[in-house]
């Protein structure tokens, strides 16, 4: 089978709890993308500062990836939904690091997801393959069931071949 990473951003835990099963299902390889500056605010303002950021394209730096992409043929990307889209650390690591790979998606929202998967899927088909996505809302509420759910999503999709 071809060599699996999961990449993700979360900047409250429920990405990554997602993350973490469909890595602990595929046996794959998991790494956190972070920027250099995080939001500060857990309160009511995260939204305006986070939704800023999405509104005005930000695309923050990135601490240097502890992985070498190079040695994965596809890559499971998950994001929080920030301002109807995925966060901004998600934009730097799509528009800048992620080439030539079979991708999958996933995001985790609150109901205000509408265009997620669009938007992603045209940012990732500039130059990967997309090979499929999957919204997870409030995951935290049953963890269990959002993780059985997306374990069984990822063995699905990886059921899809598709030649660059
Ligand atoms: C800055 C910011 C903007 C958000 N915008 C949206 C949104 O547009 N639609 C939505 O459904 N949820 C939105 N949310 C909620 C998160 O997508 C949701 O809580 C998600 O599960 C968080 O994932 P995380 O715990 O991995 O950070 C927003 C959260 C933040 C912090």
């Amino acid at each position: 089978m071809s060599k699996i990473l999961i990449l993700y951003y979360s900047f409250e835990g429920s990405t990554r709890e997602i993350a973490e099963s469909i890595s602990k299902v595929l046996k794959s390889d998991l790494m956190e993308v972070k920027p250099v500056e995080e939001l500060k605010s857990k309160g009511f303002s995260k939204f305006i500062w986070g939704g800023y950021q999405v509104v005005t394209g930000k695309k923050p730096e990135l601490i240097p990836l502890s992985k070498n992409l190079d040695d994965y043929d596809t890559v499971f990307i998950g994001t929080p939904i920030w301002a109807g889209t995925y966060a901004p650390p998600i934009k730097s690591l799509i528009e800048d690091y992620i080439e030539g790979k079979k991708v999958a998606y996933f995001y985790c929202h609150e109901g205000g997801h509408k265009k997620a998967i669009e938007k992603a899927k045209q940012a990732i088909e500039k130059k990967n393959a997309f090979i499929g996505a999957k919204g997870f809302m409030n995951p935290k509420k049953n963890l269990e069931l959002s993780s059985e759910e997306a374990k069984n999503w990822a063995k699905l999709v990886l059921t899809k071949t598709i030649d660059l």
